[in-house]
C-alpha cells in the first residue's frame, strides 16, 4: 500500500503557480487576487481561511480576508458581495461556510458572479461541471482528482463508490469521476443515509471516497483487498492529551484499512492540503480569463 500524499502534490500544484504567476508578472499581466470572507469565529473555519490566505502568499497571489461578525445581516453580506462582484482587482470570492443560521447559504452563493466563483458552488458552475463544459470544478473534489491524476491512478471502467451526498464533495466528486476523460469513465454508485448494504456496496468499489463526516466510519471489513481509499473527512474529536484539545479524525479506520488498500490518502496531509490547491488553480484560472 501507498501514500496518497496531499501535502507533495499540493506542493508541486502550488511551486507550478507560482512560477506562472511570476511569467504574468514578468509580462506585466495581472496577478491573481482572491477575495475570502470568513463570517464568525468558527474554530475549524478560521483554520482553513488562514491556510487560504498563506497560500496565496506562496504562490504570489494577492488576497484579501474579509471578517465579518457573526451578527452580520444577510442583508449586509449580499452587499460586501456586489462590491467584491463589482471590484475589477477581485478575481476570486469564497465566503467560507457553514454560515451562520439566520444567513441563506443558497442566496449567498447564487450572489457571487459566476465568473469570480472560485469555490464552483454557484449552480452555474456546477450546470456547466454536469454538462462538461468549461466551469469551476469545486476544490475538494478537483484536488482529489489531481491527486488520482498525479500517481496515475487507472480510473477507466473502475467502481467508485462515494459515501456522501454533498453539494461540496459528494455529489459533484459522482459526476466527475462518471466523466467521459481521465481521471473519470467510472462507474460509480453514491452511497447515503437511506442506503441499504452499504458494506456490500463499499466491498465492490475498487475506489471508494468516503465523504460522510463520521469519524473513522470505514473499517477494514468494508474494504475489498486493493482497493484506492480517499478519505475526506476532517473531525475535531476532543483528545484531553493534546494542547489543542482535539484530534483531527478521517471518516476511514486508517491502521485497519491500510494493509488491506493499494492506495489511502492520510488524515491530515491527504485530501485537505489538495482542496486548497485546486482553490490556487481556480483563482489563477479566473485571473487568466480576464487576459
Ligand atoms: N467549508 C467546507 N469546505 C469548504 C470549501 O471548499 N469552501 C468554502 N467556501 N467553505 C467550505
Amino acid at each position: 500500500m501507498k501514500l496518497l500524499d496531499g501535502r507533495v502534490v499540493s506542493q508541486a500544484v502550488k511551486d507550478r503557480l507560482k512560477t506562472q504567476t511570476e511569467e504574468r508578472l514578468i509580462q506585466g499581466k495581472k496577478v491573481p487576487h482572491l477575495a475570502a470572507i470568513l463570517i464568525g469565529n468558527n474554530g475549524a473555519s478560521e483554520t482553513y481561511v488562514a491556510s487560504k490566505v498563506k497560500s496565496c502568499a506562496e504562490v504570489g497571489f494577492k488576497s484579501t480576508l474579509i471578517r465579518l461578525d457573526g451578527s452580520v445581516t444577510e442583508q449586509d453580506l449580499l452587499f460586501k458581495l456586489g462590491e467584491l462582484n463589482e471590484d475589477f482587482d477581485i478575481d476570486g470570492i469564497l465566503v467560507q461556510l457553514p454560515l451562520p443560521k439566520h444567513i441563506s447559504e443558497e442566496k449567498v452563493i447564487e450572489a457571487i458572479c459566476a465568473s469570480k466563483d472560485v469555490d464552483g458552488f454557484h449552480p452555474e458552475s456546477v450546470g456547466r461541471m454536469v454538462q462538461g463544459l468549461p466551469a469551476f470544478y469545486p476544490a475538494t473534489p478537483y484536488g482529489i482528482l489531481l491527486l488520482l491524476e498525479h500517481y496515475g491512478i487507472e480510473t477507466k471502467g473502475k467502481h467508485a463508490v462515494v459515501i456522501g451526498r454533498s453539494n461540496i464533495v459528494g455529489r459533484p466528486i459522482s459526476i466527475m469521476l462518471s466523466k467521459n476523460e481521465y481521471p473519470g469513465n467510472c462507474t460509480v454508485t453514491v452511497c447515503h443515509s437511506h442506503t441499504t448494504g452499504l458494506k456490500e456496496i463499499c466491498l465492490q468499489g475498487d475506489i471508494i471516497i468516503a465523504a460522510l463526516g463520521r469519524p473513522e466510519f470505514l473499517k477494514a471489513d468494508m474494504v475489498k483487498e486493493g482497493a484506492v481509499i480517499v478519505d475526506v473527512g476532517i473531525t475535531r474529536v476532543p483528545d484531553a492529551t493534546k494542547k489543542s484539545g482535539f484530534t483531527i479524525k478521517g471518516d476511514v479506520d486508517f491502521d485497519a484499512v491500510f494493509p488491506k488498500c493499494s492506495y489511502i490518502t492520510p488524515v491530515p496531509g491527504g485530501v485537505g492540503p489538495m482542496t486548497i490547491a485546486a482553490l490556487m488553480m481556480n483563482t489563477f484560472k479566473a485571473c487568466k480569463a480576464k487576459d
